[in-house]
């Protein structure tokens, strides 16, 4: 069944504001699609009209502006601003948060923005922006406005935005060399888990050690993310030590209004966020605030050697559902033009229209990695992914992985170490695979592990497919 009526792929904001004022709650904005493909699927969201930024050249962008503001632009992505040097170093907890989302393939998508613009009270990088004390710009054919983070937010997934709104632009304050900020979170499990509790920590200290000012935000445990000022309070004025810390993490969970849910109850979520301011502040104060987020230069994106997705020139395009637009594309070296999947996700018209069964339907929201096809040079959920995305695009599935009738290093070692069963998670666990073996031919086990751990199996297990990816890589 068709998700939409009309998918517009804009090449500038110009356009896409003014399709927002033309359409209003009739349109979304359509950025990595993996919550609003999800909502379209479940029928949270039913807009006719959906409008796809992603390609509109200069939207990706994370910089330091001339007013000393760190500036993240609308189609900046999870995997872009965790491995982010300007983040990590300035802007810490974002990196953190950013890393901590779902897994690469959902982060190759995924944007900030549009994090931000689901308003779950329990997504990532709310948290740590409200600590930054981030600004929205809102555009919209009516002007421009900012709001802070803290006011854009009136309920779970409600926000100020106006219908013919967007966002053009976060804003915030670079860390300063006597401010350290980390970033934490408890999901059920390490990867593809929305947090039970997550908690952003900033603070400043003077040249005596003596905190002099203290941010503390806490998510999943209110309607929306909310500071502690107690416990920032309790925090200023002394040094920072063991019984501060105490204290604070004490005053932390007393802020916690959280409910009973199927990931926690209230009473485990109220421990978890003292536990956890506890461990942020601890980790300030032993100077230790990387927990876990590797270096830029060993963080694993599964962008093989792509630098950025290529942007659109020229006039917007239109694809309406039962339309005859064609959407031209290469799909593995070869020009094609489909009709007929206007209305359809990328896996569906792969499978439906092109013949191409090798990407999987398994769970068809994002969870588990069977329909990882590469788009544009990078690993990308294909069941999340809109069929108009393709247009102009370049993708490779698991059919166009051999060369010259060889099959691919990774596709010959699962053979050798029989690293298949039913076969059916096999086709993305090696995309997977493969893709990071372009872009790390040496890759550590951690590295693997984290390559592929948006990919599930139910029958082989873990193993031997990870022996697999060794493999290939020692005979690379
Ligand atoms: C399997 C799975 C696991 C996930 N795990 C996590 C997790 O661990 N942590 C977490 O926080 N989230 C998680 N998510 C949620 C999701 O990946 C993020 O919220 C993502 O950042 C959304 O960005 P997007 O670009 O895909 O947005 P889209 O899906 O394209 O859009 C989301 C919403 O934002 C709107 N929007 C997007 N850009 C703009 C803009 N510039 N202006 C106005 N409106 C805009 C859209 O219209 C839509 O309503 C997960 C999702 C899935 C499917
Ligand atoms: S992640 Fe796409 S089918 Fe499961
Ligand atoms: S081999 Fe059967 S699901 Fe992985």
């Amino acid at each position: 069944m068709a998700l939409w009526d009309v998918y517009y792929t804009v090449t500038n904001l110009d356009d896409a504001i003014r399709l927002l004022r033309e359409h209003k709650e009739k349109a979304r904005i359509m950025a990595g699609g993996t919550d609003l493909i999800v909502e379209l699927q479940n029928k949270a969201r039913t807009p006719s009209v959906l409008i796809d930024v992603t390609r509109v050249a200069g939207l990706d962008e994370i910089r330091l502006g001339y007013d000393d503001l760190i500036h993240i632009g609308p189609m900046v992505t999870h995997a872009q601003a965790a491995a982010s040097p300007l983040l990590q170093e300035q802007a810490r907890p974002l990196a953190q948060a950013c890393w901590w989302v779902g897994a690469p393939a959902l982060r190759n998508r995924g944007t900030i923005v549009g994090n931000l613009v689901t308003a779950s009270p329990a997504n990532d990088t709310i948290t740590a922006l409200r600590a930054l004390r981030a600004r929205l710009l809102l555009r919209s054919a009516r002007g421009d406005r900012t709001v802070s983070i803290a006011d854009y937010y009136t309920g779970v997934r409600r926000t100020v935005m106006e219908p013919d709104e967007m966002v053009a632009d976060v804003m915030f304050a670079p860390l300063t060399a006597n401010q350290r900020g980390v970033y934490l979170k408890l999901g059920l499990r390490r990867v593809l888990a929305i947090a039970v509790t997550n908690v952003a920590v900033v603070v400043k200290l003077d040249e005596h050690q003596h905190v002099t000012c203290a941010r503390i935000a806490l998510g999943s445990v209110a309607p929306t993310i909310i500071r502690a000022p107690e416990a920032e309070a309790a925090l200023k004025g002394a040094p920072l030590d063991a019984d501060r810390i105490a204290e604070a993490a004490r005053l932390a969970a007393q802020a916690a209004r959280p409910i009973d849910d199927v990931r926690g109850s209230a009473w485990f979520r109220t421990e978890e966020v003292s536990a956890l301011v506890q461990r942020g502040l601890e980790a300030i104060l032993v100077g230790d605030t990387r927990l876990g987020l590797p270096e830029p230069d060993a963080l694993v994106r599964l962008w093989g050697k792509t630098k950025r997705a290529p942007k659109l020139r020229g006039p917007m395009i239109a694809h309406h559902t039962g339309g005859d637009e064609p959407i031209q594309c290469v799909v593995n070296g070869e020009n094609v033009s489909v009709q007929g999947a206007n209305g359809k996700t990328l896996l569906h018209m792969l499978r439906d229209d092109l013949g191409l069964t090798g990407a999987k339907p398994g769970c068809e929201e994002g969870e588990c990695g069977a329909c990882t096809v590469w788009l544009d040079g990078m690993a990308t959920l294909a069941c999340l992914t809109p069929a108009p995305r393709a247009h102009g695009a370049s993708i490779v599935t698991v059919e166009g992985l051999s060369k010259d009738e060889q099959l691919h290093p990774v596709q010959q070692a699962f053979i050798d170490e029989d690293a298949v069963q039913c076969g059916y998670c096999t086709p993305g666990f090696v995309m997977s695979a493969a893709k990071l073996l372009e872009e790390m031919p040496h890759p550590t086990r951690e590295q693997i592990k984290t390559a592929l751990s948006g990919n599930l199996c139910r029958c082989t297990g873990y193993y031997k497919i990870i022996r697999a990816v060794e493999k290939a890589a020692e005979k690379q």
